[in-house]
């Protein structure tokens, strides 16, 4: 099969900046405010974060060790390790790839839109009517196909040529862009009362199941976990690297860009007494509300709102890569293909699976249920069990790079024990939502 040696990253920073690059996207921005919106605040916030450090944290040390370890994409990583019996999980894995890359880049589309918006006519008076107009239909597919084309184009680079290149350039201009926006909404009127609502703490929202999967559901859709993202670009890393530490790092930069995006979102909405609005429509939330601020603050409002979905543009971009990465390195060993012919064969059958998406909301909105709750605690629960229990010495896996790490064995056990039965609860609890609709 593939005979050529494996692509790998230039430098740590490299691939800090990409698997960082994956983590950060929409699912920071878009999907961390409306839930935590829905949620009650600071309750989903807190939990939220706990998650991450409790599961999260623990399954993607798990991926980064398989990836690494097996040099391969998740299919041959799961049947090097397990035997051929776990390809399916792989497979499944490719399947989950497909499908959230198909809706994500429908939202993702919006951003390009809104951003062209801002430069054009400046933001419209009446956000409900324009997000209703753009985000479903003949708009909506346009960007939604040129924002794949964007997206195929840097995969067909290569690892270093393209992943790795566009995300030392794009992840510190996001940065900036997000603290940037953090900073403008501190100084308006009335971001007191936004950070009140974004940092309270209801402990009594806490306490419930509803809050629990949704807080989990973001934990692994946003670091990227439980589809083999992650083990993928772990796969091109050299047996340097120091796993424990970069999980910490890649977790550490993934909450505080959520941390700071809601900083900025919050103040923004209620700056103009708009929080009556969050509820309005679930997956619009950010799309309707915020420009209706940027719209009541003039001038001002245009350049802060293209700032804005600049950076939720820039942030998708370095994910979605992410997302068709697994798959095409996945054609790429699985077929003995070469790049870019995976890539152009990979990327217009998804640019198909998000067509639906693209012409509803409604299907927009379940996909994002299946995958985030769904898929990817599924998958999320099969890694643990793999490395908790299937694979024979993974402790073997992290030790190069990582000597004198003591915290190994209470990483394993949480991956055997608590995170299995923390994910068998919160799949019932979607599974249970998911079919009550
Ligand atoms: N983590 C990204 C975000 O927050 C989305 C993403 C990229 C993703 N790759 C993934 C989600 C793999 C799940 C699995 O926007």
């Amino acid at each position: 099969m593939a005979s050529a040696p494996r692509e790998q990253w230039t430098s740590r920073t490299g691939f800090l900046l990409a698997a960082v690059g994956s983590a950060v996207g929409l699912g920071n921005m878009w999907r961390f405010s409306y839930l935590t919106a829905e949620h009650g605040g600071g309750a989903f916030v807190l939990l939220y974060l706990a998650l991450t450090l409790l599961i999260g944290l623990p399954v993607l040390l798990a991926e980064l060790v398989l990836g690494r370890g097996a040099g391969r994409s998740p299919v041959e990583a799961l049947a090097h390790y397990g035997g051929r019996s776990w390809r399916p999980l792989g497979w499944l894995f490719v399947a989950a790839g497909l499908l959230i890359l198909g809706y994500y880049s429908v939202i993702a589309g919006w951003t390009l839109r809104y951003a062209l918006t801002a430069v054009i006519g400046g933001f419209p008076e009446d956000p409900g009517a324009f997000f209703g107009e753009i985000s479903s239909g003949p708009a909506a597919l346009v960007w939604h196909l040129l924002f794949m084309g964007i997206t195929v184009a840097v995969v067909a680079g290569g690892v270093k040529g393209g992943i790795e290149r566009t995300s030392l350039v794009l992840m510190p201009l996001l940065f900036a862009l997000v603290i940037g926006l953090a900073v403008y909404a501190a100084a308006l009127d009335g971001a007191a009362s936004g950070y009140e609502f974004y940092l309270a703490i209801d402990f009594s929202q806490i306490w419930s199941f509803e809050t629990l999967h949704a807080a989990a559901g973001q934990a692994f859709f946003s670091l990227s976990l439980g589809m083999g993202a992650m083990l993928t670009y772990a796969s091109y890393l050299s047996r340097r690297e120091h796993l424990p530490n970069a999980s910490l790092v890649i977790a550490g930069a993934d909450f505080a860009v959520a941390f700071v995006a809601g900083l900025a979102v919050f103040p923004l909405i209620f700056a103009l007494g708009l929080s009556g609005d969050v509820g309005e429509s679930t997956v619009g939330a950010l799309f309707i509300t915020l420009p209706k601020t940027f719209a009541g603050m003039g001038a001002a409002g245009r350049v802060v709102g293209l700032l804005f979905f600049v950076a939720l543009a820039v942030g998708a971009l370095t994910s979605a890569i992410s997302l068709l990465e697994v798959v095409v390195a996945s054609v790429m060993d699985g077929l003995g293909w070469e790049r870019r012919r995976a890539a152009l064969l990979v990327g217009p059958a998804i640019a198909l699976v998000g067509i639906p998406a693209a012409l509803s909301l409604d299907v927009l909105g379940t996909m994002d249920q299946i995958a985030g709750n769904v898929l990817l605690v599924l998958g999320g629960l099969f890694l643990a069990v793999f490395v908790g229990w299937v694979m024979r010495d993974p402790m073997a896996e992290v030790q190069p790079g990582a000597e004198g790490v003591g915290w190994f064995a209470l990483w394993r056990w949480l991956l055997r024990i608590p995170v299995p039965i923390i994910l068998v609860i919160v799949l019932w609890q979607s599974l249970q939502a998911l079919l009550g609709e």
